[in-house]
């Protein structure tokens, strides 16, 4: 992987850097600057370096339009204020604006494009038209520097096309990503747990595969437990369930037991008549899931089998949160998980945007993990053994 340092003296240089800026937006304003904040460290050394530093990213799918509503006006606000950098937001990718600019900036500033994915470009399926944008943002840097982790499972203009343009290297945050995760996908110290949730499994199955063969103990929480508990015969009410998963699912009980892998199911879930912040909640044991209710987190006895045997790991990988921990009658079982690690020796990486933002939202110390993915699709790409064309890209 080329670093940044392979890039040579960049004082007075216009480094292209893609950032993953993707973050939650309420109202016009971010609810969670995870993403900005894991940023710093890479625009922090260009900027000291002497660089001009020009950013490309993206905010949510606006499909090739323009429209207001993905501007990344409130990331560069927020930017500016974290890094204490002047930062300038361009009107647009890769127009007059942008060049205008870029041509502006002083040593150590920042320009940042508008929403990359304004562009039909960037996200086309056809070589040739992401190739031919790579070659307008190409006009506005002499090198590239990848650290949008979050974004590097895409073949984009802005992530794959451009690296293949200039000098480029893996910025501190993709390097920081790809060590933590493969120490959870490679040879991981032993006892290794992974513990999945969310709401589906459909989005899991690659992930459940290739951690069967790798995982000591395999913990499953969240919505897509109750496909689990049916594929075990039991009735889960109006609980989110994948039936066409059933049989997948009944594949991987039979191979967790094949393999010796410790399969930890719920033993009870709280449960509500419908979805809502003020629902009554009552725990119920996953034999007794009344049929008029929906399981909305593991109750209080998983959560403390799943936090017991989680401290007794050397290491774990957590994707996924337990329950709708948004709404705090359901999230008890994602705090006694990220309670457990946060607490634990073992060496733990949470990956997956809903995973991240909980342990934040929940008020846990980010540095009391070893690692907090940035990646949503990226992390679980990487967690299935997949090879990532924004990260292959960059290799020697
Ligand atoms: C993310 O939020 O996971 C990344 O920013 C990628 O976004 P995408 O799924 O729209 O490509």
């Amino acid at each position: 992987m080329r670093t940044i340092s392979t890039l040579g003296d960049l004082r007075g240089k216009r480094v292209l850097v893609r950032s993953d800026f993707n973050v939650p937006l309420k109202e016009g304003v971010i609810t969670d600057d995870g993403r900005i904040r894991a940023a710093l460290p890479t625009l922090k050394t260009l900027t000291d370096a002497g660089a001009k530093v020009v950013i490309m990213a993206h905010l949510g799918r606006p499909k090739g339009q323009v429209d207001p509503a993905f501007s990344l006006a409130p990331v560069a606000t927020r930017l500016a204020e974290l890094s204490g950098v002047k930062v300038t937001l361009a009107s647009d990718v890769v127009g007059a604006s942008a060049t205008e600019t870029v041509a502006g900036l002083s040593e150590g500033e920042i320009a940042l494009l508008e929403n990359v994915r304004y562009d039909a470009r960037e996200t086309s399926k056809v070589d040739e038209e992401r190739e031919e944008l790579a070659r307008e943002y190409a006009k506005l840097g002499d090198a590239f520097v990848s650290d949008g982790f979050g974004v590097v499972h895409r073949k984009q203009a802005s992530v794959y096309d451009i690296a293949k343009i200039l000098p480029s290297a893996a910025g501190l945050l993709v390097l920081k990503e790809i060590e933590s995760l493969s120490k959870v996908t490679g040879e991981p110290e032993r006892p290794y747990g992974v513990v999945l949730g969310g709401s589906k499994v459909s989005d899991k199955l690659g992930v459940i595969a290739n951690l069967l063969k790798k995982a000591d103990m395999l913990f499953i929480g969240g919505g897509m437990a109750f496909t689990f508990l049916a594929a075990q015969g039991h009735s889960v009410g109006k609980s989110l369930l994948e039936e066409d998963q059933i049989e997948t699912v009944k594949g991987y009980i039979a191979e967790a037991a094949e393999r010796g892998v410790d399969l930890v199911l719920p033993i009870d879930v709280v449960v509500a008549p419908e979805f809502a912040a003020d629902a009554p909640a009552t725990v119920v044991k996953v034999d007794a899931i009344p049929d008029d209710q929906m399981g909305l987190d593991i109750g209080p006895e998983s959560a403390k089998l799943f936090a017991d045997k989680l401290a007794g790991a050397k290491t774990v990988a957590w994707n996924g949160p337990m329950g709708v921990f948004e709404f705090d009658s359901f999230a008890g079982g994602t705090r006694a998980v990220a309670e457990a690690l946060s607490t634990g020796t073992m060496f733990s990486v949470i990956g997956g945007g809903d995973s991240a933002a909980a342990v934040r939202l929940l008020g846990f110390d980010e540095n009391t993990f070893s690692h907090i993915s940035t990646g949503g699709g990226a992390s679980l790409e990487l967690l299935e053994g997949k090879v990532l064309p924004g990260i292959a890209v960059l290799e020697d």
